[in-house]
Parts: structure tokens; sequence; C-alpha cells
């Protein structure tokens, strides 16, 4: 098919490369000029594993441009892929949104054919019945469901493996009212052997920010039950390996440590509490989940304190992305950490293989090693915050080590080794 996707961001390149991957001829459409170009080089505008290879592999099918009307003249079907932030109160701020569906709108006010757009982004339920399918109305002066069908299909991709994810889905969730919409989607996805869930639109809507949330509920309650272990002197991830045995439970998402960060869970669990709150909810585990994650750094600085002073003390902050294998440091516990470090006095060195210059735009003045070894080397008490896969090789000899992420080989070298959870 010829489809058109708006935005170029993580899930629009990697949806949009994997889509042409699959044999579809795509229109990445871009306000970033520098992100235009870099596709149209056949460069991807974000690091993502494999992403390179098949954009270099597909690029006779993918280009960029910032000319959404004849993206939208020259396709089938556009996928919106705009990001949903968080506005002060938590809420979803669905500017980018309402922008996109203004613009489709307009495109389709000059286009005869029928046109089908598919909503990939993470949406509150009852986004796409109450605010993208009457914008596109309005401005193309269309109407919904004859000219044209709004559907939700939402992602479930991971940064750092968005790309092996969009291969190899649970399931694939399509949710339309419209039968015509999902054949046309189904279309799309005939090359996958995962289950494909027919649902309501806002039903769809809804079971990404369930499957976002449970996950991030799930790390809170292994965090908690982390630190009450660390407490009883109990291997939390013993613990969950066990109790991951039961097939109600599960083993995944149960990593104890520093707790989430990202895009993703901290905007989505806010953004269904406070759409909770506006129906006169109180969400208190989802409360809970975001007041334990925000509270987990604090265990870090409760172990260095009872082997050195923080005062004066040179901290080295091993991994400074949200996760590893990415250069992203939205919401990342590195953050957290680092200015309660410096509240407390320290003096901080920070690495990351990719992430050091974000993270230099919100601390321009810490110092940043040139290798995680010269980090171990010069600092007093070393901080293990993304488990990045060098960090394991390292010589920690003579240093006190407190490991957020489970980096276990370090308790080999290091002289003092305190595990947050474990
Ligand atoms: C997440 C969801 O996994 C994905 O399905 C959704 O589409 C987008 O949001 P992402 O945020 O990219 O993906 O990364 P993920 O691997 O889920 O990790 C998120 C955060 O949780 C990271 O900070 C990670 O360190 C943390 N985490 C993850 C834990 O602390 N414990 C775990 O067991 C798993």
């Amino acid at each position: 098919m010829k489809i058109s996707i708006i935005g170029g961001g993580y899930v629009g390149t990697v949806t949009g490369v994997c889509l042409a991957e699959l044999g579809n001829d795509v229109t990445i459409v871009e306000i970033d000029r520098k992100k235009i170009d870099s596709i149209n080089s056949k460069i991807p505008p974000l690091f993502e594993p494999g992403l390179k290879e098949l954009l270099e592999k597909n690029g006779h099918r993918v280009d960029a441009t910032d000319d959404i009307n004849t993206a939208i003249e020259t396709t089938d079907v556009t996928f919106i892929c705009v990001g949903t932030p968080s506005r002060e109160d938590g809420s979803i701020d669905l500017a980018y949104i309402e922008k996109a569906a203004a613009s489709i709108g307009k495109a389709l006010e000059k286009k005869a054919q029928y046109h089908l757009v598919v909503v990939k982004s993470t949406v509150i339920p009852g986004t796409c019945d109450s605010v993208i399918a009457p914008l596109i109305a309005e401005y193309s002066k269309k109407q919904a469901g004859v000219d044209f069908s709004v559907c939700s299909n939402p992602e479930f991709l991971r940064e750092g493996r968005a790309v092996y994810d969009f291969f190899h889905p649970d399931r694939i969730i399509l949710g339309s009212e419209d039968p015509q919409c999902i054949q046309v989607l189904q279309g799309l996805y005939t090359q996958f052997s995962c289950p494909v869930f027919k649902c309501s639109l806002k039903t769809a809507e809804m079971i990404k920010y369930v499957s976002n949330s449970f996950l991030a509920v799930k790390i809170s309650f292994a965090n908690e039950i982390g630190n009450l272990s660390k407490a009883l002197g109990i291997d939390s991830y013993k613990v969950f390996e066990g109790a991951g045995m039961d097939s109600r439970i599960g083993p995944l998402f149960f990593n104890a440590g520093l707790g989430f960060g990202g895009s993703c869970f901290p905007k989505d669990v806010a953004a269904l509490q406070r759409l909770g709150e506006s129906k006169g909810l109180k969400m208190m585990l989802l409360d809970a989940a975001l007041k334990i994650n925000r509270g987990q750094h604090k265990t870090v600085i409760t172990l260095l304190e009872r082997y050195i002073p923080i005062k004066g003390k040179k901290i080295g902050i091993l991994g400074l992305a949200f996760k590893p294998d990415t250069d992203d440091i939205r919401e990342a516990k590195s953050i957290d950490l680092v200015s309660s470090l410096l509240s407390h006095g320290a003096k901080i060195v920070a690495y990351d293989p990719m992430a050091m210059d974000q993270f230099r735009k919100i601390f321009p003045e810490i110092n940043c090693a040139s290798s995680s070894r010269d980090l171990v080397r010069d600092s007093d008490a070393v901080v293990i915050v993304t488990e990045w896969k060098e960090f394991e090789d390292l010589d920690y000899s003579g240093k006190i080590v407190v490991d957020g992420r489970r980096i276990l080989k370090a308790r080999d070298t290091a002289s003092v080794y305190e595990g947050v959870c474990w």
C-alpha cells in the first residue's frame, strides 16, 4: 500500500521503515528539516538497532517531506505517530494530535478517494471519536465513516528494541467500528502470525494505557518488595524468579532497581490518573506506583551514606540514558539521582556510551568522563544507573559500588558492593 506517516520520531520512523520492509511505499511527514534530509539521505534521524540497515535496504520505498497535502493525496492510509506529552498537571497534551488531524482534514478536502487514518499515537480513550474524527470532518468538510475513517492501532515498541518489537508483537490491536477499516488494516499485517485482536476504537485506546500502566505498576511493586527484601537481606530477584513461576504472575518486568524512566510509562500513568479523576475516580494504585517510582533513587543516597559522607566526595554515575541501547534521557533516573547528590554536596562525574550530549543539556556543569574506566578510576564511589553491557567488565577494585541495575559482576572486584534491592 501507499502509506503516509505523520511524525518522524521513534514511533513514526520505525513504523514507516518497517512497513516499507513489508513492501509498502512510505512517505514520512515531518516539520523538522534536519530529520527530512536525514531520512532522504537514508540515514535514520535516531538510533535504534537494525533501523539503519532497514532504511538502507528499503530506501527506494521511503521518503520524507514537509508537504502533508501531497503526502495525503498520494497515499491510501495515514498513520498518526505524533507525540502526546504530559501537561503541567500530568494530563495528556493533545496539541500535536489536533494539529495533525486539522492538517489531514485540510489535505483531505481536495481528495476524492476514501482515506483511512490510523492513530498509532498513545491517546486517552475517546480521543479518536471525540477529537480526531470531528477535526478531520470539520477541516475536510467530509463525513467520518463515509469519505474517511479513523481507527486505532496502538504500538508496543520498546526503545532500543523497537525494530525487533515491530516484527515480533505479542498481538496486533485493531480498534474500529468500521469493517472497511479493519479489512484494510488486516491487509497491512498479513505477514504476522500473532493474534489480531479486533475491538472498538476506545477499547483499543484503553488497552494501550492498561498495558503501560500495568507494566509500571508491576515495576513499582517489584521495587516496593525489593526495598523490603533488601532490608531483610533477601535477594528480590530470587524472590521474583520463584514467584514468577506462577503462570498467573510471570517472571518478566520484575527487575527491581532504580525504577522506570522513559517517555512512556511516567506520562501514560499520569494521563490515565488525570482521566480517572476527571470522571470522579481516585486512581489510588496508579498514584502509589508513581510515588514509589519517584522516591526509588533515594535508596542510593541511603546506601552511600552507610560508607561515606557524600558531601565533597566524587560520585561516579555510570549510565545516564533511561535504559541501555538508547541516547534518550527523558525521565531517566540519572536526573533525579544527580540532582539529589548535588543537593547533598557531592561532586559528580558522569559517563554514558551514548547519552552524555543529551545529559549536558540538563546539567551543563557536570563533568563527563571520557570512558567508564576513567570514571571508576577517578571516583570515590560509583553508582550503576543504567545497565549498559560494558559496565559488566569494569575493574571496580578498591571502590564502593552502589548498583541500581543488577550488574552482579561488579561484586567480584568492588571493595564494597551494595545492590539497591538485592
Ligand atoms: C515501554 C513499554 O515497554 C513499551 O511496550 C511501550 O510501547 C513504550 O514504553 P520503553 O519505555 O521504551 O517501553 O522501555 P522499557 O524497556 O519498557 O523500560 C521502561 C523503563 O522501565 C526503563 O527505565 C527500565 O529501566 C525500567 N524497567 C523495565 C524496570 O525498572 N524494571 C523492569 O523490570 C523493566
